[in-house]
């Protein structure tokens, strides 16, 4: 989102007054809510009726709304209606990893000037542990719930999280997602919207009350921002059905279907030749049909005046708007529907029904979210109040975070972790070693406290040096002379590398994979003349090129800390003296530079050997990497086996068969499918299974380890790919510790593949489980 041109962003304000609107008199420091029961009128409004059924509420207020009324909802700032004690609302606020001010609706002026900021998402993602995601969701939920009692929140709709697959290294915002993989992203949306809207972590328990509401974005295959001349704005983006099938649409159906889920945002491109806006295939017949969403669905910011001014969709701005309600979009971030739905109204565009639909959407939001039901503060949530945001405990979480989320790339020779009586002095170096705003990445709020890793390190070392070296990621010119001195004179270099906002974010992707300017040189040269083997932390998003120091022994260790939050700084220094055992991975795959001759625009996910196109991410891509996806080493070191699968201890080198009467019928060769759509769902359970992997901590330190189990076909289906995850668990394990991790494996969802028209199909024949070098064949005879 939401580069909101500010043409009109502000018409709105203009609008207000066309329509004798007023939003009604703020109650200095009060959150806004409607149905205020010390005003005698709203006894008598059926929308006010606690007991009657949401639906019905909603049937009566909308039924009281005049028709400009009606339409002043249909922007982000939705306007008050006075007359009927309904406050203003703002649908724009943010919350990717923490309470930020990049929406509307959030102040951060006032008693509370600072939120927790947990790390970027993509280095969240890297802990592999939907627990630790479910618990950030629950503390912002709680922080934003805080502002909005506090009377600092004119809404509690917050458009996070962001599951776009990072389906391109170089793209500028998948520093927001969990990374490359479908399965992780949606186990992500899942966590992390349930935690945000008050769930359960298991899910199951919401009723239709929601603590804030969750917005997945951005529906659908939008994943490139601004790329040599491409711009998100106009971009079409060619997507196969296989790949939607089996790519870009599973995150967004685990948000909605088992997430619950009650915003969806649809994104500013168009998906074949179609703005997704404008899809009423995408938005009513898949979201609304098939996933039984229930919520209220936003356009990205200007989205819909995308839909006739960039893309030329529509032939004029009341088509557009008529394009966007009829495919099932609700409100628009700007004010092109506030602007032009009576036009479209009076041309016949649309009818009346289409505002009211979108109107209940909106609505029924609003009252799950208790703002119809009087004084918040005696309701649900109504004791949430400043003391809850930033406590020790959300800031201990977010240390947790980025502790957990650190990657360690390269240690030769156990060059880490330091140890604090052999480091007398340390010099550190490197643009991204002492900036607190740089460290959280895009979509951060103002953090509750910020501790940089020079400051952390300070506090490890009684003489600390530092030179930033250059003075930005893009490093046009680098001190290299007083760097190798320095470099000469201390103990250990430790070198803060990597990119910043200005190299990748929003409306900006990269064109390279190598660090910028004049970073590798700044490396080599402080390597080369330091006393011992250097160590290069990487802070960024999206991967880096740095197989240039992948085998140089003057560089020993490499760590990625993404962009790790208010804690960065702790976290970072935690992992480098052994305070904490490193045991993050890979969301993403870290693609060499070579890679750039790949078209962004090239959304294809599979490879086709006969361009050379290499295909994409660790299911499909055939190329070389720098670090695969997954890919994350320890202090200690652990080992695997397959304990039990079906049920049953392995005969040692014996294929696990699965699945009822095959043998019989003699069905289990190759080559056999069946469309998942047309089994029943109790022969898809009955298929299930559990596999038992062990794991060993063999080092001798104490590590938290997430455990990647895969599947991998034996023959590879036509077109690519062929290794996919299945699930995956954190665990914390002692030195010598072992333990027993179950998985379920769910065959018609796990093993299955895409097929060229988007079905699901599940084949028969041999698969194996793999996790770390260990693989366990299985037979599936599904039918
Ligand atoms: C709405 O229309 C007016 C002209 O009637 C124009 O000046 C304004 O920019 C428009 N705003 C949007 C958001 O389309
Ligand atoms: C894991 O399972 C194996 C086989 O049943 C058993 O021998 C071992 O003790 C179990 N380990 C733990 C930690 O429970």
């Amino acid at each position: 989102m939401e580069g909101f041109s500010a043409h009109r962003v502000f018409f709105f304000l203009a609008l207000l007054t066309m329509a004798g609107l007023a939003a009604p008199p703020a109650r200095a420091g009060a959150a806004p809510y409607a149905c205020d029961a010390s005003d005698p009128a709203t006894r008598s409004y059926g929308f006010c009726r606690r007991t009657l059924p949401i639906e019905k509420r909603v049937e009566d207020l909308v039924s009281r709304l005049t028709l400009p009324e009606k339409i002043s909802q249909l922007g982000n700032a939705a306007a008050g209606v006075t007359r009927l004690g309904i406050p203003a609302f703002q649908w724009w606020s943010e919350s990717l990893h923490g309470v930020s001010n990049a929406g509307r609706g959030i102040r951060f002026e006032g008693a509370l000037t600072a939120a927790t900021s947990f790390p970027q998402v993509i280095l969240t993602a890297a802990t592999f542990n939907p627990l630790l995601w479910y618990r950030i969701g629950q503390a912002v939920g709680t922080e934003v719930r805080a502002f909005y009692n506090a009377g600092q929140a004119e809404g509690l709709a917050l458009w996070s999280p962001n599951i776009n697959i990072f389906r391109d290294p170089r793209w500028g915002r998948g520093q927001e997602t969990p990374g490359e993989d479908p399965l992780t992203a949606g186990k992500y949306a899942v966590a992390y919207v349930r935690g945000l809207q008050g769930d359960s972590f298991h899910g199951g328990s919401l009723r239709g009350e929601l603590k804030a509401s969750a917005c997945c974005k951005h529906l659908t295959a939008y994943d490139l921002d601004h790329w040599k001349g491409f711009s998100r704005l106009s971009f079409d983006a060619k997507v196969s059905a296989q790949d939607l099938a089996d790519t870009y649409q599973p995150p967004f159906r685990s948000c909605v279907m088992e997430g619950q889920a009650s915003g969806i945002m649809c994104s500013y491109n168009l998906v074949n030749g179609v703005p997704t806006c404008a899809d009423y295939d995408l938005l009513t017949r898949t979201a609304r049909g098939s996933w039984g969403f229930n919520g209220y669905i936003t356009s990205d910011c200007d989205a819909v005046a995308a839909i006739y001014e960039n893309h030329r969709y529509a032939g004029s701005p009341p088509e557009a708007v008529a394009d966007a309600l009829r495919a099932g979009m609700d409100v628009n971030c700007g004010a092109y529907m506030q602007n032009y739905t009576e036009e479209a109204l009076r041309l016949g565009k649309i009818v009346e029904g289409d505002i009211n639909r979108a109107l209940r959407n909106l609505f029924s939001v609003r009252m799950r979210l208790g703002l119809f039901n009087g004084n918040p503060k005696s309701l649900a949530f109504g004791n949430l109040g400043p003391s809850q945001v930033c406590t020790q405990e959300h800031q201990d979480l977010a240390l947790e975070a980025a502790r957990d989320g650190i990657v360690l790339l390269k240690n030769a020779d156990h060059l880490l972790p330091l140890s604090k009586s052999k480091v007398a002095s340390i010099a550190i170096m490197g643009p991204n070693s002492n900036n607190a705003w740089r460290m959280l990445g895009d979509y951060a709020g103002p953090p509750c406290t910020s501790i940089t890793p020079l400051l952390a390190l300070k506090s490890y070392v009684s003489e600390t040096h530092y030179l930033p070296g250059c003075e930005s990621a893009a490093c046009p010119s680098a001190a290299i002379d007083e760097a190798v001195k320095l470099a000469g004179a201390v103990d250990q270099v430790v070198l803060f590398m990597g990119l910043d906002q200005e190299q990748e974010s929003e409306d900006l992707d990269r064109v390279d994979l190598v660090l910028p300017g004049m970073q590798r040189s700044l490396i080599t040269s402080v390597a080369k003349a330091a006393r011992r083997p250097v160590i290069l932390v990487l802070l960024c998003g999206g991967p880096v090129d740095v197989s240039f120091v992948k085998t140089d022994p003057t560089v020993g260790a490499i760590i990625w800390a993404g962009y790790p939050g208010q804690a960065g700084g702790t976290a970072i220094a935690e992992v480098l003296f052994g305070d904490h055992n490193p045991g993050g991975r890979l969301p993403v795959s870290w693609y060499p530079q070579e890679f750039t001759v790949v078209p962004m625009t090239d959304m294809r996910m599979r490879p086709d050997p006969a361009t050379g196109y290499p295909g994409r991410t660790y299911r499909f891509y055939t190329g070389e990497v720098v670090f695969p996806f997954g890919y994350g080493l320890s202090y200690s070191s652990y080992s695997y086996r397959f304990v039990a699968v079906a049920d049953r201890l392995l005969p040692s080198d014996e294929a696990t068969a699965v699945g009822g009467g095959a043998e019989e019928e003699g069905a289990s060769s190759d080559g056999d499918a069946v469309d998942v759509a047309d089994m029943s769902s109790e022969s898809c359970e009955r298929l299930k299974f559990s596999a038992v992997v062990g794991v060993r901590n063999t080092g001798e330190t104490a590590g938290r380890h997430s455990v990647l189990l895969f599947v991998r076909r034996s023959k590879p289906p036509a077109g690519g790919g062929g290794k996919q995850l299945v699930d995956f668990t954190s665990v914390r394990l002692s030195a010598g510790e072992d333990a027993n991790l179950t998985f379920v494996v769910n065959p018609c969802e796990h093993l299955s593949r895409a097929a060229l028209d988007g079905s699901k199909v599940l084949d028969g024949g041999s698969y194996s489980l793999v996790v770390g070098d260990e693989e366990h064949p299985i037979k599936l005879h599904p039918w």
